[in-house]
């Protein structure tokens, strides 16, 4: 975990104490055993009181309280380390990951997929079951409407980037929560640079919440031009909503054709 590599354990109790986090202490300390950490906002397999498999929920409880110090000194150094990686290194990274208690539930990674020079990069939530299943992003049912989005808009789905906010499926599909997404984001930051897209589509409440720093309702993110640094960002609905609510159809396309704007002029 993060603190593992950086802090001693006086520092590394210190710090989630002064986070608020309680410290759980094996009775019966192995060598080298990481403290458990129960943070309220860890994810359901962090949260549990001492668990069967001790040392991978120690090692996830304690990254997941790690990431929830945003923009500690550890989990800055750790996105330091990836923020220079090229494409089959972070592939590996990410393949190899358990900064975060999602790692304990998945089948495997759910990378990222498409062209890497693509000038349109949609970022989604979190895999579901069946991405879980084939380590792909939005291949289920919202993933079909996706790519009829993308139909619409002349662009075949090998012809945009693909990612996710998240590359492991939180349990139950749950959201993933902002620790999570904390934990995954210099992933997704480096995926960011490496694509370099013209625009980029957040789709769906946790994608844009998390790329703009904000709690405020989709309603009012989506239908205008957002920047992530110094690429136009457009917020849009989730497909997945839009198989329960077909209606809000329009306002994607509305969206998509701002976006289209936007990848061609190159400002908002
Ligand atoms: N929903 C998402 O946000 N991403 C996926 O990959 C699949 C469903």
């Amino acid at each position: 975990g993060f603190f593992r590599m950086h802090l001693n354990e006086q520092q590394r109790r210190s710090y989630l104490e002064a986070m608020g986090i309680d410290v759980w202490l094996p009775r019966d300390p192995v060598a080298g055993a990481p403290v458990a950490a129960a943070s309220p906002d860890a994810g359901a397999s962090a949260a549990a009181p001492p668990a069967t498999d001790t040392v991978a929920a120690t090692v996830a409880a304690t990254s997941a309280a790690a990431a929830a110090a945003d923009g500690g000194a550890v989990a800055g150094a750790v996105a330091g380390a990836i923020a220079g990686l090229d494409w089959d290194a972070l592939r590996r990274r990410v393949a190899d990951c358990t900064s975060c208690a999602l790692h304990c539930g998945r089948t495997q990674t759910v990378f990222g997929v498409g062209d890497p020079g693509a000038s349109w990069m949609f970022i989604g939530e979190a895999p579901g079951a069946e991405e879980d299943r084939r380590g792909e992003p939005f291949v289920g049912r919202a993933g079909k409407l996706l790519d009829e989005m993308l139909r619409s808009l002349g662009l075949a789905r090998d012809r945009v980037y693909i990612a996710n906010t998240v590359k492991c499926r939180p349990p139950g599909n749950r959201n993933p929560t902002g620790a999570e997404a904390q934990a995954c984001r210099a992933f997704l930051d480096r995926q960011i640079e490496l694509v370099a897209p013209d625009v980029i589509v957040a789709v769906g409440k946790v994608s844009a919440g998390n790329l703009l720093g904000t709690d405020e309702p989709i309603g009012r993110l989506r239908g205008r031009a957002h920047r992530l640094g110094t690429i136009p960002l457009v917020v849009t609905y989730h497909p997945a909503y839009l198989l329960r609510s077909p209606a809000q159809k329009r306002l994607v396309w509305a969206d998509l054709c701002l976006a289209r704007e936007l990848a061609q002029s190159g400002s908002p």
